[in-house]
């Protein structure tokens, strides 16, 4: 998730751990092959075999419009040693769109079409490659056109976010289109949108018939939701994570997050996983208040301290 699951948070939520496989933010692609050190900011696991550092698998997300450009930065991300590349069709943002990238090339299958194919084409056999859409861009008419496109060209998964664009992120996920596409293509189908707890998970996969399920926002409120659904599955009883053990997870995030980015984003990052998490942990909302007026990295630094005192 862009601006929220960067690396910082994907070494967070990977430690406390339940999560089989991250994927980046995307790297957003137009006219170029961009240089290396593009891709190692924005995916820095490919320093550690594309792991976190407790080994958790991360796929590399590119976004762009024009099919070579795509594929020659997934064969430079590969030759750097990406072990997956996924392709961005779902991206809501206006200035994304504007450039013809995300969501609104779901208008063209033709074209989602080729951005695979020529991707596919670009890498070798064992890495694969995904795709993640959304249900449309204006209407759904065409979300199976698109799903059996990404299939055809040779995509060994696709993620459905099931919304359209239009649909933005209020709910409900419509997560009976994600059953549709799964019928309508063969390869692995993963669901994904509006999951934030146990019994989001298990009606999102007995809705979708899909075994594996993306959770964004609700793994960012609750880092322990991988887990806990985790423990359920196996008939375990899960322990979560209490607000002390979250205080300390938010000083570690921070020390992260400062040798990640310049000093003055870094109140910023604290403060959107404090207002992320106060949907789980009702303290958060407190506590985001009295640090509303710190923006320096020692002054946050302190504050958070006192609070875990
Ligand atoms: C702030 C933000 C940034 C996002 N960035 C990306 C992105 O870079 N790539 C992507 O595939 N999806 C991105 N998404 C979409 C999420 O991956 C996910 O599809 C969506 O939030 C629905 O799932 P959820 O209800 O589990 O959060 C983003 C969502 C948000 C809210």
């Amino acid at each position: 998730m862009e601006g929220v699951v960067d690396a910082p948070m994907r070494e967070m939520l990977t430690r406390i751990g339940g999560i089989d496989q991250c994927v980046t933010e995307f790297v957003r692609v137009s006219e170029r092959v961009l240089p290396a050190k593009v891709f190692r900011k924005t995916c820095p696991e490919l320093f550690n075999d594309s792991n976190t550092s407790s080994g958790t698998p991360v796929i590399l997300q590119l976004l762009g419009s024009d099919p070579r450009i795509v594929a020659g930065n997934a064969r430079k991300a590969v030759s750097i040693g990406a072990r997956g590349i996924d392709l961005n069709f779902g991206c809501p943002a206006k200035t994304v769109n504007k450039s013809r990238g995300g969501a609104v090339l779901l208008q063209e299958p033709e074209l989602v079409h080729k951005i695979v194919w020529w991707t596919r084409q670009a890498v070798p056999d064992h890495i694969p490659v995904t795709a993640k859409m959304r249900l449309g861009y204006s209407d759904k008419s065409l979300a199976l056109e698109n799903a059996a496109a990404i299939a055809d060209a040779g995509a060994s998964g696709l993620t459905v976010h099931a919304r359209t664009k239009e649909e933005g992120y209020r709910p409900p996920a419509h997560w009976e289109w994600i059953a549709r596409i799964r019928e309508h293509v063969s390869i692995s189908v993963t669901a994904n949108g509006e999951v934030w707890n146990w019994q989001d998970y298990q009606r999102c996969r007995e809705v979708s018939g899909c075994d594996d399920v993306m959770i964004g926002r609700g793994l960012v409120a609750a880092p322990d939701l991988g887990l806990r659904i985790k423990a359920l599955q196996r008939g375990d009883d899960p322990e979560h994570l209490s607000w002390p053990e979250m205080l300390i997870l938010l000083q570690q995030f921070l020390e992260m997050v400062e040798q990640q980015l310049a000093p003055k984003y870094v109140h910023g990052r604290i403060k959107q996983w404090l207002k992320m998490m106060s949907r789980e942990y009702p303290q958060a909302t407190a506590m985001l208040q009295e640090m509303r007026l710190l923006k320096q990295v020692p002054e946050v630094r302190q504050f958070l301290h006192q609070y875990s005192l």
